[in-house]
């Protein structure tokens, strides 16, 4: 289960994370010397030590693999020195458990809970063994992007009774962040035969007998020997001193706690807070594990760190490892919400908080710090969906609406990003001024055109909140601004027979010329963003209506959207295609066609190492798995579900409250029959391609699918709805 994707790109976390978004997450940090390891983890290459944290199926650049510890067989005369060590067999890992057989003999057992690790290591009978603990230790990346991660300085103790603690400083990463603190507390089974500080860079670096104490900004840290063959050792981390780190570790794995119980407690923790909450009827043993490895995949990241705030203080909670609401606003956000509604509601109050103390929300967040931001505002889209799903609770909606208004009308000062120096990478819409001034974006900022799209998403955002809350004129303008990706639409730009995407516009109003199926390296400098016109142009997911009419009706808007595939445009990989193959579902009859792309989309996924058909995008990836599973596709922002075709004869999601939503089929086979033949809500015969939250989420419900192999025109209802059109 811990596996999935965690081979060939999907750059999942495979190591312990004893329950959802718990802060620690212990795994081996491995270097290839040419590939990164994103979360630590390569299946091959020299295993450099197991650290304390981690993030999940990231891409850009690696960022922690912070407090760690590396066995080495033997005294240890230079800890600074290469002491990588080949695997003597594959790794082995579950849920809250990870195995480590090192060809050097030492075998490393790894549990945790949320604050602190065990390590429980046993080493060969013939020699001693010892434990190096290098503070300078971090994920080094070789991609050469200016993105790597870099170590600032530390300090580190030894004290009588064996135990260490100290800190250690580090910057930058994908989120370009300044210097940030960790501390640690570690403490061992058994009194070390001999155990010294070091401190330096080269191989003379000045070393102390313990006790002792060292600072500074070279390279430092503590080596401790041990004679016996099995030695355990628990670590505590905190951010907020090394005090806090020991408290953690007391609290929560004492000296006699066994590794063992500490797995069984994450299980429980999962099982209880997660799996439970979706269940299937199937024996299909490859189903269960994919539906099981995708619910895990999606709450490895963000990571509670309430209480573990070092920026300020307050009773709101606080979540880190934002990476990034660019991914998961589309289908990570809405499940997170129905598997999750305690935690998405804290998650929610803490975005708001983070725009509170640090002026504005986060798109993505690490070592608390915001950055880097890919296209628009998109916590906008996130606090919508909340909104209009009923989301309440302690949630100061009042201050999540200013946080939303400040990204809409607060040009956010310039971090000067080597990769997009235009505007600001960290937080906010940095190409602003030309939104408010045009109602577009010239190409003087990088990713105009992709911007714009997600601009305008997120100005509908701001428009489902304002309405809520009573406010009409913020809400008649900002669903006039969710409009303004019909600003960059060239009704003559033209590619395979198909006029009209947006496209470059200049100062002046005029377009650029582009074709639409190039966009240069689709990167930060470019005028679209990991995507090309194909994709960006179908994007306005508000607006729908006006979008089949400028595409040409009907029978145009099917052509577009199979051209998609045909000309191998759409990435199942890349999320901002992730909507595309189901916008079907608004051309009366077409339906079926949305559920053959369904098919084919989770034919892409598996339950293995290469399980993944991208970057596990902290979740994203795999919530869109999970939603053609269960049958819906979510229009974030609206209280919209597209339906599809679910998996299984009968899913039953634990809504809390004693609801469930029950989703039951009979007549299909995955491939061979898998279209809707006809379909009940509720009870009642249904003859529309979507249902809403209040539907079959608000108080639970029933969806009850006839499936067959005829591609029935069954879905002849109103359309979903438009609401900008
Ligand atoms: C450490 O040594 C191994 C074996 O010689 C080598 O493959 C690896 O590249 C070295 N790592 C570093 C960071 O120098
Ligand atoms: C110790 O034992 C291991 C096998 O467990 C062997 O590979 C290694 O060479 C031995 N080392 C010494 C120093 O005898
Ligand atoms: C050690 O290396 C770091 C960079 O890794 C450098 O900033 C520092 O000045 C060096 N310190 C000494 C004492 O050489
Ligand atoms: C089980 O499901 C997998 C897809 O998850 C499928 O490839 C396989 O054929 C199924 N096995 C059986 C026996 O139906
Ligand atoms: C987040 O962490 C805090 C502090 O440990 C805890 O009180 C809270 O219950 C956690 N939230 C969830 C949803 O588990
Ligand atoms: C909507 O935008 C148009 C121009 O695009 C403008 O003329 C009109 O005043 C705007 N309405 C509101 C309510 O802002
Ligand atoms: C091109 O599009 C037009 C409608 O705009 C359509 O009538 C025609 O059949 C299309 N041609 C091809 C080759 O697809
Ligand atoms: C508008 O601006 C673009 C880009 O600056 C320029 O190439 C074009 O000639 C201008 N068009 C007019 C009509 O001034
Ligand atoms: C989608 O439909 C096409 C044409 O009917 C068919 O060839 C293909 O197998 C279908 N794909 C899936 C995944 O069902």
């Amino acid at each position: 289960m811990s596996t999935q994707g965690t081979r060939g790109g999907g750059n999942r976390f495979p190591g312990v994370v004893a329950a959802p978004f718990a802060m620690v997450k212990l795994g081996p940090d491995v270097e290839s010397g040419t590939t990164d390891a994103y979360s630590g983890y390569l299946p091959d290459g020299r295993i450099f030590g197991f650290s304390m944290m981690h993030e999940s199926g990231t891409g850009g650049a690696p960022k922690y693999g912070v407090v760690s510890q590396m066995p080495v067989v033997g005294d240890v005369q230079n800890p600074i020195a290469n002491l990588s060590q080949l695997r003597a067999v594959p790794d082995e890992g579950g849920v809250g458990y990870y195995k480590s057989s090192l060809a050097s003999g030492v075998t490393v057992h790894l549990a945790a809970t949320e604050h602190a690790g065990l390590y429980s290591y046993s080493f060969p009978s013939n020699s001693s063994a010892s434990i190096v603990v290098d503070v300078s230790h971090v994920l080094p990346s070789f991609r050469g992007l200016g993105w790597e991660q870099h170590y600032s300085g530390g300090s580190f103790s030894t004290f009588d009774d064996g135990h260490y603690e100290g800190s250690g400083i580090y910057n930058n990463g994908w989120n370009l962040s300044p210097d940030w603190t960790i501390y640690f507390c570690g403490k061992f089974n058994q009194q070390p035969s001999n155990s010294w500080t070091f401190n330096g860079n080269g191989t003379a670096f000045i070393s102390h007998d313990s006790p002792s104490s060292t600072s500074g900004i070279a390279r430092l840290g503590g080596v401790f020997t041990f004679a016996g063959t099995d030695l355990t050792s628990r670590v505590g981390v905190s951010f907020i001193s090394s005090a806090k780190a020991c408290h953690n570790l007391d609290a929560e794995i004492t000296e006699d706690t066994e590794l063992d119980i500490l797995v069984e407690n994450a299980k429980s923790q999962w099982n209880e807070q997660v799996f439970d909450k979706i269940q299937i009827t199937s024996d299909n043993s490859t189903d269960v594990q994919l539906l099981y490895s995708s619910l895990y995949g999606m709450f490895l990241i963000p990571s509670n760190r309430t209480g573990e705030n070092p920026e300020w203080s307050g009773t709101e909670p606080y979540y880190d490892d934002v990476f990034t609401l660019w991914d998961t606003h589309r289908c990570h956000s809405s499940l997170f919400h129905i598997v999750q509604p305690e935690a998405y509601e804290e998650f929610i109050r803490s975005l708001i908080d983070i725009w509170r103390h640090d002026g504005f929300m986060p798109d993505a967040r690490s070592s608390n710090f915001n950055g880097r931001v890919q296209g628009g505002s998109n916590a906008d889209n996130v606090l919508a969906d909340a909104y209009v799903k009923g989301v309440r609770g302690a949630i100061n909606w009042e201050d999540g609406f200013a946080a939303m208004q400040t990204d809409a009308e607060v040009v956010p000062a310039n971090n000067f990003d080597p990769k997009a120096p235009d505007s600001s990478t960290k937080e906010g819409r940095g190409a602003l001024p030309d939104w408010l001034q045009y109602g577009y974006i010239t190409p003087r900022f990088s990713r105009a055109v992709s911007r714009a799209v997600e601009y305008s998403t997120n100005d509908f955002g701001l428009h489902q909140v304002a309405m809520g809350l009573g406010m009409a004129d913020e809400a008649n303008i900002y669903l006039n601004r969710s409009r303004n990706w019909r600003n960059h639409w060239n009704p003559l730009a033209s590619s395979h027979n198909h006029t009209g995407f947006v496209v470059p516009r200049a100062a002046n109003g005029s377009f650029i010329a582009q074709d639409p199926q190039q966009c240069g390296g689709c990167y930060w400098g470019d005028a679209y963003y990991e995507d090309n016109s194909w994709i960006y142009s179908m994007n306005a997911i508000h607006d729908v209506a006006e979008l089949k009419k400028r595409i040409g009706g009907d029978e145009r808007f099917v052509d577009r959207l199979n051209k998609l595939f045909d000309l191998n445009i759409f990435n199942a990989g890349n999320e901002p295609g992730f909507t595309s193959p189901f916008l079907y579902n608004f051309v009366s009859g077409e339906q079926w066609r949305s559920v053959n792309r369904s098919r084919y989309i989770g034919g892409l996924y598996g339950a293995g190492e290469t399980g993944l058909p991208g970057n596990s995008d902290a979740g994203a990836m795999e919530s869109n798995l999970l939603w053609q599973m269960i049958g819906l596709y979510p229009l974030t922002g609206q209280t919209t579900f597209l339906i599809l075709s679910p998996w299984f004869e009968s899913m039953t999601i634990n809504l809390g409250d004693g609801k469930t939503l029950q989703v039951t089929t009979t007549g299909g086979d995955r491939y061979a029959a898998p279209y809707v033949q006809s379909l009940k809500v509720n009870g009642e015969d249904w003859d529309k391609a979507w249902v809403t939250w209040e539907d079959v989420f608000a108080n639970g419900g029933t969806m009850e699918y006839v499936l067959g192999e005829n591609q029935v025109h069954w879905a002849t209802g109103d359309l979903p709805p438009s609401p900008a059109s």
